[in-house]
């Protein structure tokens, strides 16, 4: 990572930008101040066990705080933003440091000692307030009433990343990269998907409640089930193939990684990988400004039906797997989406910042991301083959059992699937590919 003082700066940069923002979005919405909390426990039904803390999206824009329930940011155009700083005396939990670091030369902070004390240091008059939050949030008076106009300007803002917010992915994905290394070493060691779960965390030096979503991992025929989170406590006899998307976290930004090995370099599969990974590397090249990510998406299709073709996977010419809809039974999800904050960030069909939507492709339900990209947008780029017998059979149901070659697929399903999974920072030039600049680091 850069020096502490280049992180200072570009933190400073990062605030000033989202005073711009927040000066807007309150214009827009009419009020005069920004209340975020940073969000309370949740607690399971009939029960003292708290869920795992989840900060308020809203509040980490602002600052590197994951851990602090119970805080409040209050930002009024034309003045310091004030941090309310929630630091309990507790002797059954440990309680967040003081504050420090970076981000606090900017705040004027208040360190509180009881949820309840915020309430005094809130501006007096609620109804002059975006209070941007989760229901349960409200304290007094302050209830969040997130107003639509203010949240779809900074939501729809937020897909264009500050340098900072580029420098903190940069790191989660370095802190990916190392792990997904570690990980493939566990595979080709023979551990179960367990075992390689916990290597993969330890790599990270993050527990399952610091990573951005739950770790994929998945061997042979695993690989065929989208958002497989098993994970089985024993390996198998014979590890043919592993799937593994796992995250990374750092100071609330996430990365977004998938890779796919064969254990044999010199069979089929291998190859099939090496011909995913070849078209996934052409669609990063295509993260540029002003391309639609939804033509992106559909390109991808074709992409992939030229390599069911050549692979004999399918009887017909990939525009014809692509028209009929065969090409979607092997690649069911979307090419991407935003990332950031969020592992799926927010405002990815919004058409502007006042509102509305960007539909998507017909066809094409899971696509979550269909904005034209823009410079400082940051996207994932994900294609994926898999061999999954529900939607194999729906194409025998449609008709269109002869446009696949069976044998072919019953070769190729013990593998279980691919997926290739890169996060792109589009620019004014050449797309910057965090992933693969990450993996290279590593030799
Ligand atoms: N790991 C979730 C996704 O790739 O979207
Ligand atoms: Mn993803
Ligand atoms: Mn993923």
């Amino acid at each position: 990572m850069s020096p502490k003082s280049d992180i200072a700066a570009l933190y400073a940069q990062h605030q000033d930008i989202l005073q711009q923002r927040t000066a807007e979005a309150l214009q827009r919405g009419g009020f005069e101040h920004l209340v975020v909390p940073s969000g309370t426990l949740h607690y399971q039904v009939f029960d003292d066990r708290d869920y795992p803390y989840a900060v308020n999206p809203q509040f980490k824009a602002w600052v590197p705080l994951t851990r602090n329930p119970g805080s409040w940011l209050v930002a009024t155009p034309g003045q310091r933003p004030k941090m309310i700083y929630l630091q309990p005396f507790d002797y059954w939990h440990a309680v967040p440091e003081a504050p420090n670091g970076y981000w606090t030369e900017h705040f004027d902070i208040v360190v509180i000692r009881t949820p309840e004390e915020a309430q005094q240091h809130l501006p007096r008059d609620p109804a002059r307030c975006a209070i941007l939050g989760e229901p349960q949030g409200t304290l007094g008076a302050f209830a969040p009433n997130n107003p639509p106009a203010v949240i779809a300007y900074l939501e729809y803002q937020r897909a264009y990343k500050t340098a900072y917010e580029v420098a903190m992915m940069r790191e989660a994905s370095r802190i990916g990269a190392r792990a997904h290394r570690a990980a493939e070493r566990a595979f080709r060691a023979g551990a179960s998907e367990f075992g390689i779960h916990l290597v993969y965390c330890q790599a990270a030096l993050q527990d399952a409640n610091d990573l951005p979503y739950n770790n994929i991992v998945a061997l042979n025929e695993h690989g065929a089930v989208l958002h497989y989170t098993d994970r089985d406590r024993l390996p198998p006899k014979d590890s043919r193939s592993f799937l593994i998307d796992a995250g990374a976290s750092f100071h609330g930004y996430a990365c977004d990684i998938t890779r796919t090995y064969a254990r044999d370099a010199a069979g089929e599969f291998q190859a099939l990988v090496d011909a995913v990974d070849g078209a996934q590397q052409a669609m990063c090249a295509q993260v540029r400004a002003g391309f639609d990510y939804r033509q992106l998406h559909l390109d991808a299709h074709l992409a992939l039906a030229r390599i069911l073709n050549d692979f004999r996977l399918i009887n017909v010419s990939a525009e014809v797997a692509v028209e009929t809809g065969v090409s979607g039974a092997f690649f069911p999800h979307g090419i991407g989406h935003g990332i950031g904050l969020q592992v799926h960030d927010v405002a990815g069909f919004a058409q502007s910042d006042r509102g509305g939507t960007i539909p998507k492709p017909p066809g094409h339900p899971y696509l979550r991301l269909t904005r034209t990209l823009e410079a400082g947008m940051a996207v994932t780029i994900e294609p994926g083959l898999y061999f999954i017998d529900m939607l194999l059979e729906e194409l025998k149901d449609k008709g269109l059992g002869p446009s696949v070659n069976w044998e072919r697929v019953a070769a190729f399903k013990p593998f279980g699937g691919i997926r290739i999974e890169d996060d792109v920072v589009c620019t004014d030039g050449d797309p910057l590919n965090l992933t693969r600049e990450q993996f290279a680091a590593l030799g």
